[in-house]
C-alpha cells in the first residue's frame, strides 16, 4: 500500500461547469450535468476533480464573482447537487477540489451592498478599499486593473473602492479580521459538505502594500499578468518584479492560519493549491512550505514555447525549486485562462507535450477537453462574455475561447452538450474532437491520455526523480531531443520536424503520434512525438 497523501502525484481533472455538460436543457453545463458525466471523468484515469465555481454569483467574471460563498447558483443546481455530486465522485474514488475566491467578493455580495449604504469610515467600508479620491478628483492612485481600465470605481458619495478585476469585484481588505473569520466559514462549510481541497484564486493578492502609490507602468504590468496577453518574456519578467499588489509576505500568514484549519480535520487529507503566479519563481515556494499550502501552480507551461532549452529550464527549475522546500511541482498546459494548447503550440506539440509530462513527479493537471485535444473555440465578437474584452473596448478578446462547451456526441453542433442553444457557441468543425468519435478511434488523443494516465499509475507514482539523458543545455548533442528516465521509464521527445534517432534501451508502450522505428541498434522518435520506453 502507497502511504503518501493522495494528492501527492494526482492527476487532476478541471471541469469548467458551465460548458461541462448540460442536465437540463438551458444552454449552460450545470452540476447535475457533471455527476452524469463522473464514469466518463472516471474512465480517463484520474484521481480528482477541480471544479471552478459554482456559487451563487451575477456572473461577470464566470463565476469568479461571488455573490454567496456558501450557496449554489440556480444555473448550477442547488446544495443538494453539489452534495450529490461529491458523494458519486467518492464512491468512484475521485476526490472534490472546490475553487475558493478569496481575494474579492462580487458587488451583488451582502457586504458590499451594506458597503454602498454605510458612509466613508464605517465598519462595513473597512471589509473592502474605499479611500478618498485625489484632490483633483482622480482615483487614489493609477492601477489599471487585470482585466483593463482602472482598478477604481466611484461610488455616489465620491470615494473609490479598489478592484484589481473588474468593478463587480471590489478587492476584500484582508487586514480586517473578519474577513479572514468569514472564510474560515467557507472553507469548513464545504469541508464538511465533503470536498477534499481546495484551489485557492488569486491566493497571492490577498494583502495590498502602497494602496496610495502610483506604478510607473501600469499598463505594461497589467498585460504581464495576463496569461491570454503574449510578451516578450524579458519584458514580462522585469515588469513582474514590480507588482505592488501580489505576494506580499502577510499572505503568508493566512495559509498558515488556513493549513491548521485543514489539519484540524485528522483522517480527511484536506489539500489546497494555490493560484500564485509570481515572480521570481524562488517565491512559488513559500507557498508550500511545510506549514502552508500543499502545492502551488506552476504556470511555465502555459506560455513557454516548444523548444528544448525553455523546456528544459522550466521542468528542471520546477523540480529542484520545490524540492528546496520538499515539495513536489504542478504541471497544467491548459486552464480556463490561457489558450487552449494545441491552438498555443499546434495538435501534435500537445500531444508530444502531454506525454512528456505525464512522465514527470509531481501532480499533472488537466483541463477538461484538453484530452480531446480541442483547439480554442472561433467566436464572433457578439458571442464574447468575458469581461476583458468589455474592459478593453475588444483590443483583447479575452478568454472566451477556452471555454467553449465539450462536444459530446452526434455529428452536428452542439454535438450531445445541451439541447438547447450553448452559451458559446460549439464550431461544427469539431466534429471528430466529440468524446464519442474519440472513444471509437485508438489513434484519438483522448486514448493517448487515457493510456498515458494508465502507465504513469502503474510505472511512475512514487518513482522518485528524474535523470536526463538528452538536451542540449548539458553537454548532449542534440537541440531536438529532450529525454529523461524515471524509475523503469525512459522518456524521449523530439521537438524538431523531422525523425530524430535516439539511444534509448527497452521496449516502446506509448508514443503520441507517429511510429517508432528501430534502425541500426537505434529507436527513431516522429516528429513532434513523444515516446516512453520500459526497460
Ligand atoms: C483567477 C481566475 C480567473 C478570474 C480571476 C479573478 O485568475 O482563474 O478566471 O478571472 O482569478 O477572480
Ligand atoms: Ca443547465
Amino acid at each position: 500500500m502507497n502511504s503518501s497523501p493522495w494528492w501527492k502525484e494526482a492527476t487532476i481533472y478541471q471541469i469548467y461547469p458551465r460548458s461541462f455538460f448540460d442536465s437540463n436543457g438551458d444552454g449552460e453545463g450545470d452540476l447535475p450535468g457533471v455527476t452524469s458525466k463522473l464514469d466518463y471523468v472516471k474512465s480517463l484515469g484520474v484521481d480528482a476533480i477541480w471544479l471552478s465555481p459554482f456559487y451563487t454569483s451575477p456572473n461577470k467574471d464566470g463565476g469568479y464573482d461571488v455573490a454567496n460563498p456558501r450557496d449554489v447558483d440556480p444555473r448550477f443546481g442547488n446544495l443538494e447537487d453539489a452534495r450529490e455530486l461529491i458523494t458519486q465522485a467518492h464512491k468512484r474514488d475521485l476526490r472534490v477540489i472546490a475553487d475558493i475566491v478569496p481575494n474579492h467578493f462580487s458587488d451583488q455580495h451582502e457586504w458590499f451592498q451594506a458597503a454602498l449604504k454605510s458612509k466613508r469610515g464605517s465598519k462595513e467600508r473597512e471589509r473592502f478599499h474605499f479611500y478618498d479620491a485625489n484632490e483633483d478628483g482622480t482615483p487614489p492612485n493609477n492601477w489599471i486593473s487585470l482585466f483593463g481600465g482602472p482598478s477604481w470605481t466611484q461610488v455616489e458619495d465620491g470615494q473609490f473602492y479598489l478592484h484589481l478585476f473588474d468593478s463587480s469585484q471590489p478587492d476584500l481588505n484582508w487586514e480586517n479580521p473578519e474577513v479572514n473569520a468569514d472564510f474560515e466559514k467557507t472553507l469548513r462549510f464545504w469541508i464538511d459538505l465533503g470536498v477534499d481541497g481546495f484551489r485557492i484564486d488569486v491566493a497571492h493578492g490577498l494583502i495590498k502594500e502602497d494602496v496610495l502609490t502610483n506604478h510607473p507602468d501600469p499598463q505594461g504590468l497589467s498585460n504581464a499578468l495576463r496569461l491570454d496577453v503574449a510578451m516578450d518574456s524579458e519584458e514580462r519578467n522585469a515588469l513582474l518584479l514590480t507588482v505592488p499588489y501580489f505576494d506580499r509576505q502577510g499572505v503568508h500568514e493566512i495559509y498558515r492560519k488556513w493549513r491548521k484549519l485543514f489539519d484540524s480535520y485528522t483522517g480527511r487529507e484536506i489539500m489546497a493549491v494555490a493560484e500564485a503566479w509570481v515572480h521570481p519563481p524562488v517565491n512559488a515556494t513559500r507557498y508550500v512550505r511545510a506549514d502552508e499550502l500543499h502545492q502551488v501552480f506552476n504556470f511555465d507551461l502555459l506560455t513557454a514555447e516548444f523548444d528544448s532549452d525553455v523546456l528544459f529550464d522550466v521542468v528542471e527549475r520546477s523540480i529542484s525549486l520545490n524540492a528546496t522546500v520538499n515539495a513536489l511541482p504542478t504541471w497544467a498546459l491548459s486552464n480556463h485562462d490561457s489558450p487552449r494548447v494545441a491552438s498555443r503550440i499546434g495538435d501534435e506539440q500537445a500531444r508530444a507535450l502531454a506525454l512528456f509530462v505525464f512522465g514527470l513527479p509531481g501532480s499533472t493537471y488537466v483541463f477538461a477537453g484538453q484530452e480531446l485535444g480541442l483547439p480554442d473555440g472561433q467566436l464572433q465578437d457578439s458571442d464574447r462574455q468575458d469581461p476583458t474584452f468589455f474592459r478593453t473596448n475588444g483590443a483583447i478578446k479575452g478568454r472566451d475561447g477556452a471555454r467553449v462547451p465539450l462536444p459530446w456526441s452526434g455529428d452536428t453542433t452542439p454535438f450531445g452538450f445541451s439541447t438547447a442553444k450553448p452559451w458559446l457557441p460549439i464550431s461544427q468543425g469539431w466534429k471528430d474532437l466529440t468524446i464519442e468519435n474519440e472513444l471509437a478511434d485508438p489513434k484519438s488523443s483522448l486514448h493517448l491520455y487515457k493510456n498515458a494516465l494508465e502507465l504513469r499509475k502503474e510505472f511512475l507514482v512514487g518513482a522518485g526523480g528524474i535523470t536526463w539523458l538528452e538536451s542540449s543545455q548539458h553537454g548532449h548533442k542534440s537541440d531536438s531531443l529532450l529525454s529523461y528516465s524515471r524509475g523503469s521509464i525512459t522518456v524521449v521527445m523530439n521537438l524538431s520536424d523531422s525523425a530524430a534517432e535516439c539511444d534509448a534501451a527497452g521496449k516502446l508502450i506509448i508514443v503520441s503520434g507517429g511510429t517508432v522505428d528501430a534502425r541500426d541498434g537505434k529507436k527513431v522518435i516522429p516528429a513532434r512525438s513523444t515516446a516512453w520506453f520500459l526497460t
